[in-house]
């Protein structure tokens, strides 16, 4: 580290010792030299001195008196006495008072004292080393405390329920998310229910940001095709040796989370076995880690997400009803997509932006006629579907460009002919005569190759094996053709 010669200071009363030392240390180090303490204490005041090497005797006061106030002042250089005589006394007090890094005999024999001096240097150079890690340490636990906290006040910016939760002027979601943040700040359970891929997690992330525990950890713990015996190791923890493979003691999600909230995902799928237990540690508040004898307090929110209706699943013996009602404190539904269908242009182009952050590439949005397919469609998958069909569409489509529906999956565009707003599903066609229902699916089938052709019709012909003027025939018929819906 010390890329300049180390600068030793020498005290010594006697110039004779004081000139030796110097002629024979100075090839290797910047000597300065004092004859006594106060001048010693001003050429420390003035260079940064790494080794003092200090007589043990001189008029005013001994060595270690003086080293022992060197190290009051000038804590990190290293300190040697060097002595004619070697009293046990001095030796002690020196290592105790003065920290003392080495004493030299009288008569000193010139290279063992280099030696002993480039040790001393590379002492130095350690402590040094060292006291810049600890602030390194300091400064970086300090950083990463700032980070995570900004981290969390984003995120819970990001989980406002203003534009967190994205919907429609009179869309069913705004009751539900007035529910969400009445009940956001109360401890209470709350139970979220809805279709696959509704915003189950997202409400329970909105629950937790908007509520008095948003600055603790926020867990989910997915209960599906999850064995008992894994969901309580994972939850309450174990000890090293319980459970085969642990290597070391393991604090469950309950435990990291102290002063947070765990969302069980899809709780319905609970094993039975397990559901005795975590209902036990709901109502104690207190966990016992496999193989360990103590049990331990936890405070955590409960939420819980469910796909499947939860009374039913009690009513019908395969879920505790206690439990129901200690995680259904308060129920919320989220409505399926197909129900909210003002929502679907708004989250199309909120997942669109998500979608060029994440895959790092730019589309000038879509193009009236995809906004309205989409309209159109039933989402079975609600709004996680329609993210995967945006990003698909998004790697598919010309960079810079609008994404149109030809991008699009067919079975996005068979859905409903323009026309029908309501007609959800192509072999949903239940009423009229057997030759209507073929000629609804016919017209599907017609407008689906033409948006993924882009509306060429001779392409479409040919992929359908009809004439041009076959297929013209059969547009007039359905009265299809191209429209620029304004979604
Ligand atoms: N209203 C919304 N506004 C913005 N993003 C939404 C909305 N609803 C859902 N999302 C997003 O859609 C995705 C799926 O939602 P989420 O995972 O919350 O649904 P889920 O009901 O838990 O689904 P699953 O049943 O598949 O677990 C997430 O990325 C979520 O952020
Ligand atoms: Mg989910």
């Amino acid at each position: 580290m010390t890329t300049s010669k180390p600068t030793i200071l020498i005290v010594d009363d006697e110039v004779r010792s004081l000139e030796a030392l110097e002629r024979n240390l100075s090839d290797e180090f910047d000597v300065q030299v004092a004859e006594n303490t106060a001048d010693a204490e001003q050429i420390l005041a003035d260079h940064w001195v790494q080794i003092i090497l200090c007589d043990q005797r001189m008029p005013d006061k001994s060595g270690v008196e003086f080293l022992t106030e060197v190290r009051e002042k000038w804590p990190d250089v290293i300190r040697i006495i060097i002595s004619g005589y070697t009293d046990a006394n001095d030796i002690i007090s020196g290592l105790n008072e003065a920290g003392i890094f080495h004493f030299v005999t009288k008569p000193w024999h010139p290279e063992k004292l280099i030696l002993t001096l480039r040790n001393a240097v590379s002492m130095f150079d350690l402590q040094r080393q060292n006291e810049l890690l600890a602030i390194e340490l300091r400064l970086s636990e300090r950083a990463a405390k700032k980070k995570v906290g900004d981290r969390r006040q984003k995120l819970r910016e990001s989980y406002d329920f203003e534009d967190g939760i994205v919907r429609g002027k009179s869309s069913p979601m705004n009751a539900v998310c007035n529910t969400l943040s009445q009940v956001a700040t109360y401890d209470l359970s709350v139970l979220i229910t809805g279709e696959r891929g509704t915003g189950k997690a997202l409400a329970a992330r909105a629950i937790h940001y908007n509520s008095l525990r948003w600055n603790k950890p926020f867990a989910v713990q997915k209960c599906k095709s999850v064995p008992p015996e894994v969901l309580e190791g994972e939850l309450f923890g174990y000890n090293k040796g319980a459970v085969p493979g642990a290597v070391q003691n393991y604090s469950g999600l309950f435990e990291c989370s102290y002063g947070g909230t765990v969302l069980l995902d899809e709780v319905c799928d609970l094993p039975p076995e397990f559901q005795v237990k975590l209902l036990r540690a709901l109502e104690d508040r207190e966990i016992r880690a496999v193989g360990a004898t103590q049990a331990r307090g936890i405070d955590i929110r409960v939420l819980a997400s469910s796909y499947k209706d939860l009374k039913t699943e009690v009513a019908e013996g395969r879920f505790r009803e206690d439990l129901y009602f200690l995680l259904a404190g308060v129920t919320v539904q989220l409505p399926p997509l197909r129900d909210r269908r003002e929502d679907i242009p708004l989250l199309a182009n909120f997942l669109f932006k998500q979608a060029v952050a994440n895959l790092r590439k730019d589309a000038a949005g879509f193009t009236p006629e995809a906004i309205s397919c989409m309209k159109r469609y039933c989402w079975p998958g609600n709004v996680r579907e329609m993210q995967n069909e945006i990003e698909r569409m998004l790697v598919m489509g010309v960079e810079n460009d609008l994404l149109g529906a030809e991008l699009l999956s067919p079975k996005v565009l068979m859905s409903a002919s323009p026309d029908e707003e309501d007609d959800v599903a192509i072999l949903g066609v239940g009423q009229g005569t057997l030759k209507e229902r073929v000629e609804a699916i016919e017209a599907k089938i017609l407008r689906e190759s033409l948006i993924r052709h882009r509306w060429n019709k001779s392409k479409a012909s040919r992929e359908l094996g009809l004439s041009r003027v076959g297929l013209r025939g059969k547009l007039e018929r359905y009265q299809l053709e191209k429209k620029e819906d304004h979604a």
